[in-house]
């Protein structure tokens, strides 16, 4: 099992969904950094079920608390350790998954990998749940970039068919807060919200596409070949469950421009080279060009449905069918949005760290 992310600003995650508890430990962070709980607790709030109509009903706590790695609020340079403990557990409705493997979900090869022995409560250590340390994590991360004036804004701009317009980079700013589903586009936003009631109240679920933007981030950031931008990005990505695609810039509509099109030519502003577009998405040969790094994830729809689906009792080797009960999301997208500028902060100030940019 591998639980560690990065290099020179390392992160090791621990807990289950209905353990005891969710934490982290965050290593090579600089001495006489801030470190305001408050900040933290807030961002955690953020990604906490029970906040609206939109998200599941589970009431969790989620009080952060800092174990070690600080003083006074000042971090001392030892290893930082930050813990949630869990509180509200019903595991009584997952009991059913020990033999009827929800389609969709990891118990069916949870189940083979670890011989049974998978902590099955609340979806164990595939629950999104976990992503809690990536927060918790990630706050640290922003403190750090904050002293190079790096900013992350990531907000949803899709949810099923229901697509955002593009926005300024100031709207995103002032707006994606405002709303539930954590989209700029305060129209869409709520045909958004509509459409999730609508499959909530179908016991059905929907997915959606969050993009991310990485601003102010100093040119030469990622370490080619294999530690590219793009690479460590992805690999980082892909630790938040439910994330089934990444693409860069104009990531998969590539393919529709002739080079002439898609190739991003330089011009300068105020002595500084720039790009006239930014179809790349910030990133050449795995390393920062200097422009925003731009770049959007797929969630699938939650696989936690109260509709009824064909599943093989692991047991019997049976046909069944299964109602998933418990808590779940209809949409986990909006709750994914503090996650996924978390995870890209904690990518960002370990490569600024192995390239010597933040010390
Ligand atoms: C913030 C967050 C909350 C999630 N909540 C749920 C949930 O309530 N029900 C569910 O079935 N999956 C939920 N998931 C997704 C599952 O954890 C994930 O689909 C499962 O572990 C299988 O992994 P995979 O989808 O990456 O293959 C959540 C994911 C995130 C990031």
């Amino acid at each position: 099992m591998a639980n560690t992310l990065g290099k020179n600003f390392k992160i090791t995650t621990f807990g289950e969904s209905h353990g005891k508890c969710v934490g982290v430990i965050i290593e090579g962070c600089p001495a006489g950094l801030k470190l305001d709980l408050n900040e933290i607790q807030k961002e955690v709030n953020k990604r906490k079920p029970g906040q609206s109509a939109l998200t599941t009903q589970r009431k969790e706590q989620d009080r952060v608390e800092v174990l070690s790695g600080s003083l006074n609020g000042v971090t001392t340079g030892a290893p930082i350790c930050l813990m949630v403990f869990n509180k509200d557990i019903d595991s009584s409705k997952y009991e059913v998954i020990k033999r009827l493997p929800r389609p969709g979900h990891s118990d069916m090869p949870a189940f083979f990998k670890y011989h049974g022995s998978n902590d099955w409560r609340g979806g164990g250590i595939f629950s999104g749940r976990l992503t809690l340390s990536y927060v918790m994590a990630g706050v640290v991360a922003k403190e750090i970039l904050k002293k190079s004036n790096i900013e992350i804004l990531a907000q949803t701009i899709q949810i099923g068919k229901i697509k955002a317009r593009e926005m300024p980079v100031e709207e995103i700013r002032e707006n994606k807060e405002k709303t539930l589903v954590r989209c700029a586009d305060l129209t869409a936003a709520e045909k958004m919200e509509e459409l999730i009631l609508e499959v909530k109240e179908q016991g059905d679920s929907v997915g959606g596409i969050i993009e991310c933007l990485a601003l102010n981030v100093p040119v030469g950031f990622g370490e080619p070949i294999c530690d590219s931008l793009e690479s460590e990005l992805s690999k980082a990505i892909f630790s938040i469950p439910a994330i089934k695609g990444i693409e860069f810039g104009l990531g998969f509509k590539m393919v529709e421009l002739k080079g002439s099109k898609n190739n991003d030519e330089f011009s300068l502003e105020r002595e500084k080279i720039i790009t006239k577009t930014n179809n790349c998405g910030g990133i050449l040969g795995g390393i920062f060009n200097g422009m925003p790094i731009v770049f959007r994830v797929v969630i699938k729809s939650t696989s936690s449905i109260s509709l009824p689906q064909e599943t093989i009792n692991l047991e019997t080797k049976s046909k069944e069918i299964l109602k998933t009960e418990g808590r779940h999301d209809p949409c986990i997208v909006s709750r994914a949005v503090p996650v996924v500028e978390s995870i890209t902060a904690v990518v960002l100030a370990d490569l600024g760290m192995q390239g010597g940019f933040i010390t």
